[in-house]
């Protein structure tokens, strides 16, 4: 039986991650699923583990509150250590561009365990945004023996990158997996009571490369189109950690159109999404998930490795300089047929069986090595 470890520790991890494992549950008979925890995240992670009804076999509960970057790694690299040598799986899964996904296929690496890398080949090519995650990823595309894509721009990327062609597989993307199974018509909240009638803005930010100044752009920006729009609400479901945190309650402390609220579990936010007139966000997942609802996105992000939402003509790069924030958000309240033409549902990201192709991948992978070690003999 092939045994197979998934390794992940992030919310937007576990959220792309639940899918596959799933579905590996299901086909039990064909292989072994093992699931070992970082918790990178903490209380954002253990909501998506109860959510998906995931419960894992290892729990490495490494996170400290404002970790940083080398402790999370180095920690990550030891923990996973004695685990890699007792269970001795055939391949570790790990997903998209934390540090844990880095620190976790590095650790297979050095057991000389075969890597699979899910959401693969997505870049910017620039090192520094996303930053750390543009490096992360890049790094496990070098040490990944099967990279699954979601879009063929992704498969071209890793082409590129002369990757044999015979390794990749364009499955779409697991988050539309997650989508299908979470968004309700008949949903209702009590943040959705508090906006009422209003157009919801739904806000995130938490990129490591907004902190500070940028965000304050961003906020700033916020602000303005609040006072400006009397039938907006914005509703901010603050990341946990401590450098936005501070920012946000500063900034929007005296704002009572803005609503800052704790992280939402994951089927209220897909929900919230589908309910939201646009989302305003640095997230990258965020830019799969609004494009498949049907939800103009503008990205207040420098950079994207998401062109795919870009040219289906859902997502907009905005950057963070406040009067381009307030123009863009602006045309969308105030041009239907703008509105209208990026809200138009497009969904670049695959038809929600990504999961099923990602496990048939890997059986048919260890299948024709079994054939090629037999013929070889
Ligand atoms: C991490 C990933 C980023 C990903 C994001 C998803 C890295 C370097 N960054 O960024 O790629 O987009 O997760 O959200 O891997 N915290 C809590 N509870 C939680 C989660 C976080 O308190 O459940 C606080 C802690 O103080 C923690 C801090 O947030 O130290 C930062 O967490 P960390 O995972 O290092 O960075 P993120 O910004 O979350
Ligand atoms: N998300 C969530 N609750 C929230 C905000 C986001 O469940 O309050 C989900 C969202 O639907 C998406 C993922 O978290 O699937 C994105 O995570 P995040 O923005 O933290 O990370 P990124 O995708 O940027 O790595």
């Amino acid at each position: 039986m092939i045994k197979v470890m998934s390794i992940f520790g992030t919310r937007p991890e576990a959220i792309k991650m639940a899918p596959i494992i799933q579905e590996m549950e299901r086909r039990k008979n064909e292989i072994e699923s093992v699931i070992c925890v970082t918790a990178q995240h903490r209380e954002m992670l253990d909501s998506v583990l109860e959510t998906f009804n995931i419960i894992p076999d290892y729990d490495l509960n490494i996170m400290k509150k404002g970790q940083t970057l080398d402790s999370v790694t180095g920690i990550i690299l030891q923990g996973l250590n004695g685990i890699l040598e007792k269970e001795q799986p055939d391949m570790v899964l790990v997903h998209g561009d934390t540090t844990t996904t880095f620190a976790s296929a590095l650790a297979a690496f050095y057991h000389k365990i075969p890597v699979g890398h899910v959401e693969a080949g997505l870049r910017t090519h620039n090192l520094y945004s996303p930053y750390p995650e543009e490096a992360n990823r890049q790094m496990v595309g070098n040490i990944a023996e099967l990279h699954f894509t979601p879009t063929m721009q992704s498969l071209k990327n890793l082409l590129q990158e002369n990757k044999d062609p015979e390794k990749i597989y364009v499955t779409g993307n697991t988050a539309i997996d997650a989508l299908k199974t979470t968004v309700r018509k008949e949903y209702d909240s009590s943040v959705l009571h508090w906006a009422k009638d209003a157009r919801i803005i739904l806000l995130t930010a938490h990129r490591r490369e907004n902190w500070g100044a940028p965000l304050k752009r961003v906020f700033s920006a916020v602000n303005k189109i609040t006072e400006q729009y009397p039938d907006v609400r914005v509703i901010y479901p603050c990341h946990m950690n401590p450098a936005v945190r501070g920012l946000a309650d500063e900034m929007f402390g005296s704002n009572n159109r803005v609503r800052v609220i704790e992280p939402l579990e994951v089927t209220d936010f897909h929900n919230l999404i589908k309910k939201s007139y646009l989302v305003l966000t640095d997230s990258g997942g965020i830019q799969e998930e609004g494009p498949s609802l049907g939800k103009p996105v503008l990205v207040v992000r420098e950079t994207t490795e998401r062109p795919e939402g870009v040219e289906a003509g859902t997502l907009k790069l905005v950057g963070t300089s406040t009067e381009n924030i307030v123009r863009q958000v602006s045309r969308l309240l105030d041009d239907n047929k703008e509105y209208e033409r990026m809200s138009r549902a497009e969904n670049p990201y695959g038809d929600g069986h990504a999961s099923e192709r990602i496990v048939n991948a890997v059986i048919r992978y260890f299948r024709n090595k079994e054939m090629g070690e037999s013929i070889s003999a």
